[in-house]
């Protein structure tokens, strides 16, 4: 791929790989070829975020019709790559018709909340957007919105990629100053994955205190598991059973890949994780009203949920929601595909010890240095490929301390456990931190961000 981006590199600074023309050039031939591929099989002109009509393969799955290579792969559940820079986001963003977060947007946020932009949007981490400039024209004009994020609790370990969005919401809550729901989707995870329910629901009020050491604000925040709320509230019901009628068996097979063989839960769930889209979902908060714009900041691979979601907001009578979308995690052992919970040397989990962040990063850290120090001081590591340069990328905030790490290693300067120290240094610290503030975490606090409640705001 010649035309691939390199996401962590900081597009906010001058100099950055994302607006090189050449890239948007090639950027816009793929949708071109996208709409016209898309023509020719469906006889119907390309809409961006709208699936395609019954009896069609669709596009959006990264089926193999789309006429882009097939290297990525990503849907809620699979995410695979065999580049080692990871998945070709600019690609992901033609595919999926969303818009890249450019420059201008980034700079639009810091003018809008008078606060510097966090790091996720400097550095393009989150580097996709649905409709965030009309919630920006929206807000400027004194009309407000609400957030909406989501873990699916697989299990009780949660590692450092689980937090990026939870960082991220934290910022957006606090910059413009608005309410927050979080779903813990133990339903989804008891129809995937061979766990009782019990269990499920148990990771969910585990997951949970994981959450709330984030720092959200318990007077603007809500978080519920869906064997709770659901059961409790008949509006957020109304809302799925609307959203079910509204979408047919053939359209979530065309976004979600599902089969014959599926269980008809997994069929009618993706009409549960759009539910909280819509503010009515939530009458303790917002009284009823069915207009307050939702804002939800979530990784890319949650993106067909919302594609749906968005497509039958307008036939239900509400508001799309807007999105912000977050590039992948990667992996200790490389780029190519996200951490997974299951395998513990992949991912630094919360609650390694310092001795194990230490060790994990200097045995499994897949490195972009060369093999011998004389090859490395000549010829330079490469920060593109480096897991650990990548992860600095993540939660080193010092832009210009980052830029000269990554000078250094590209120069040979700097050797693979000198950085990789760099790395251990800046996590242990942060680890620890949240270890402490999620053991001050009570089961009263999770009990207040749990039930159902007024939340303290102004629209
Ligand atoms: N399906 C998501 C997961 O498995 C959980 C989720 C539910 C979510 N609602 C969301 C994630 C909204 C992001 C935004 O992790």
């Amino acid at each position: 791929m010649t035309n691939h981006l390199s996401y962590f590199e900081c597009h906010y600074q001058p100099g950055c790989f994302w607006v090189l023309s050449a890239e948007i050039d090639v950027a816009v031939q793929l949708l071109l070829k996208l709409k016209t591929d898309y023509k020719h099989l469906t006889g119907q002109d390309y809409k961006a975020g709208c699936p395609p009509p019954e009896n069609v393969v669709n596009q959006d799955n990264g089926a193999a019709t789309d006429g882009i290579d097939e290297e990525d792969n990503v849907d809620p559940w699979n995410v695979s790559t065999s580049n080692a820079k990871g998945v070709d986001y600019d690609k992901l963003i033609v595919r999926f018709g969303s818009s890249k977060i450019e420059t201008e947007l980034v700079d639009r946020i810091e003018k809008v909340t008078g606060q510097k932009p966090h790091r996720f949007l400097r550095r393009g981490i989150f580097f996709s957007h649905r409709d965030m400039h009309q919630v920006l024209d929206a807000y400027e004009k004194n009309k407000s919105f609400y957030l909406y994020t989501g873990r699916g609790p697989s299990s009780e370990a949660m590692h450092v990629g689980h937090l990026i969005p939870f960082i991220f919401t934290k910022w957006l809550q606090d910059v413009f100053d608005i309410p927050l729901v979080i779903q813990l989707t133990d339903d989804e995870k008891y129809l995937w994955k061979d766990l009782a329910i019990e269990e499920c629901h148990r990771f969910a009020v585990e997951n949970a205190k994981d959450i709330i050491a984030c720092g959200f604000d318990v007077n603007k925040t809500f978080i519920f598991s869906d064997f709770d709320y659901m059961g409790s509230s008949p509006e957020f019901y109304r809302n799925v059973v609307k959203i079910q009628k509204h979408v047919t068996y053939n359209q979530v097979k065309g976004i979600f890949g599902f089969t014959d063989s599926d269980c008809i839960g997994k069929i009618s769930f993706p009409a549960i994780q759009a539910a909280p889209s819509f503010s009515n979902s939530f009458p303790q908060i917002f009284g009823g009203r069915k207009d307050v714009q939702c804002l939800i900041p979530c990784a890319i691979d949650q993106d067909p949920y919302f594609r749906m979601t968005r497509d039958v907001a307008p036939r239900i009578g509400y508001p799309k929601p807007a999105l912000l979308h977050s590039s992948f995690f990667p992996a200790l052992q490389g780029a190519q595909t996200k951490m997974s919970a299951s395998d513990a040397n992949s991912s630094i989990f919360l609650t390694d010890t310092p001795k194990q962040i230490k060790n994990k990063i200097n045995k499994h850290a897949f490195s972009g240095g060369k093999d011998t120090i004389e090859e490395h001081r000549k010829f330079g590591g490469n920060p593109d490929v480096d897991v650990s340069f990548m992860y600095l990328t993540f939660f080193l905030d010092d832009d210009e301390q980052l830029e000269k790490i990554k000078q250094d290693y590209s120069s040979g300067a700097l050797l693979t456990g000198e950085l990789k120290k760099i790395l251990i240094e800046t996590l242990q610290p942060m680890i620890a931190q949240h270890q402490e503030r999620r053991k001050q975490v009570t089961e009263e606090t999770v009990k207040q961000f749990m039930t159902p409640r007024p939340l303290n705001f102004k629209l």
